[in-house]
């Protein structure tokens, strides 16, 4: 990977899936610290959404909070139309009139987001995931807009527990469930359309986020709303599968990182050397709820459940970045707190995935 410096400027974004999960905290992130840039939301509105992330913590909508600098359209990103006329704005506005897109940036988010959903009904992993993200590519070389694409240490497959290697950006694809299969997928097209077509690009692959407003079927979430109902945490199989976990904020800087200083057409691997099983995270929380160690259950596995992901973050690390947060435990009690104090942001959301959880999984 070249080190070569770059620096690169940008006012106005365009925020695809900006009312989900890592997006809303870029979102909300990038309006506190950066007032020179302008935010356009892209985003369906599916499940996974919630219209409560494009408000402040004290409820005032993002257009009121920050006049002029934050805009929203509710679109489907598989709608080439849409995309084009949103990416075609974009460059409108990053021009100033002069032509000029240098300004303007995707950052593109929207996905399908869901291991567990994408067994149940891969087509629209495919659609949303391959089709939309090939849609953005082709409206950013339309109208010569920079890219970046987020997406996910799964495309690698898996490691061996006992593994001395991590991923690195030299390590094979070999997704093995229909989400990281389509996330792959797009990985692709992005560094086709970048060698092929002139797409002006990054890519980089996080591992696991956690942080507020992640939804309550992802593990985190699920395992600390449940605690807070007085439930207990569900672990599939028997906890041993290890997740590399990074902290949504750290996440986020390391991607305005590559945004300002990575090499175009280059892909970077973020992580915050975070490797834990899904049990030492149950027994966190646990902890964190004064509970005994052991006051979960086990449920059904996975099929096919990878056993652990890690990144090698050479790659973010040679830019210049590094995590904020460095400790685990206390990214988890802020995070923690955060499910504590918005009952009412993840109450419904629970319910519905929790019905959906009914359907296949049993104690064992
Ligand atoms: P999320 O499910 O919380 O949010 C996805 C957002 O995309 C939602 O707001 C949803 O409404 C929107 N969306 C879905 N389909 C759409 C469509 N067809 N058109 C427009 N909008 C659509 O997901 P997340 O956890 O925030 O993940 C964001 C990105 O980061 C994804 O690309 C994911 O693969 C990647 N990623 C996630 C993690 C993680 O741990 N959550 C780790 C690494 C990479
Ligand atoms: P998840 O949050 O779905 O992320 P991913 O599949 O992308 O890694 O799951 C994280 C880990 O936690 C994964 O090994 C599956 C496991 N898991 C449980 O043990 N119990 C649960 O209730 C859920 C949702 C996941």
């Amino acid at each position: 990977m070249s080190t070569e410096a770059n620096t690169r400027t940008f006012t106005h974004l365009l925020v695809t899936g900006g009312a989900g999960f890592i997006g809303s905290n870029f979102v909300h992130r990038t309006l506190a610290t950066r007032p020179e840039v302008k935010i356009h939301v892209l985003d369906a509105l599916t499940y996974a959404a919630n219209p409560d992330n494009l408000k402040t913590e004290e409820g005032i909508p993002l257009e009121e909070a920050y006049p002029g600098r934050f805009t929203f359209t509710k679109g489907d990103i598989v709608n080439s139309a849409v995309v084009d006329d949103v990416v075609g704005e974009l460059a409108r506005e990053a021009s100033g009139g002069d032509g000029r897109t240098s300004g303007a940036a995707i950052v593109h988010c929207a996905a399908e987001s869901h291991n567990d959903n994408s067994l149940v009904d891969p087509g629209v992993f495919a659609r949303t995931n391959v089709e939309g993200t090939v849609n953005l590519a082709a409206a950013a070389v339309r109208h010569n807009v920079f890219l970046h694409h987020i997406s996910t240490d799964e495309v690698f497959g898996d490691l061996a527990l006992d593994d001395p290697q991590r991923f690195t950006t030299a390590t094979p694809y070999r997704p093995s469930s229909p989400y990281s299969a389509s996330k792959a997928s797009a990985d692709h097209f992005i560094r086709a359309f970048i060698r092929s077509k002139g797409l002006r690009a990054t890519v980089s692959n996080c591992s696991n986020n956690y942080g507020p407003r992640q939804h309550p079927e992802k593990f985190i979430p699920r395992q600390i709303t449940a605690l807070i109902e007085g439930k207990k945490p569900r672990l599939y199989g028997q906890g041993l599968n290890v997740r590399d976990w990074i902290h949504v904020d750290d996440h986020n800087d390391a991607v305005w990182t590559i945004l300002e200083k990575g090499t175009e057409g280059e892909t970077y691997l973020i992580g915050a050397d975070g490797e834990r099983s899904n049990i030492q995270v149950v027994r966190d929380l646990l902890r964190i709820f004064g509970q005994q160690p052991n006051a979960f259950l086990h449920v059904t596995d996975r099929p096919g459940h990878d056993r652990r992901y890690a990144i090698d973050p050479i790659s973010i690390r040679s830019l210049g970045w590094e995590p904020v947060y460095w400790s685990f435990d206390a990214g988890l009690r802020e995070t923690v707190a955060w499910y504590q104090n918005n009952q009412q942001w993840w109450k419904e959301a629970r319910v519905a995935s929790e019905e959906k959880y009914s359907q296949t999984e049993r104690e064992l």
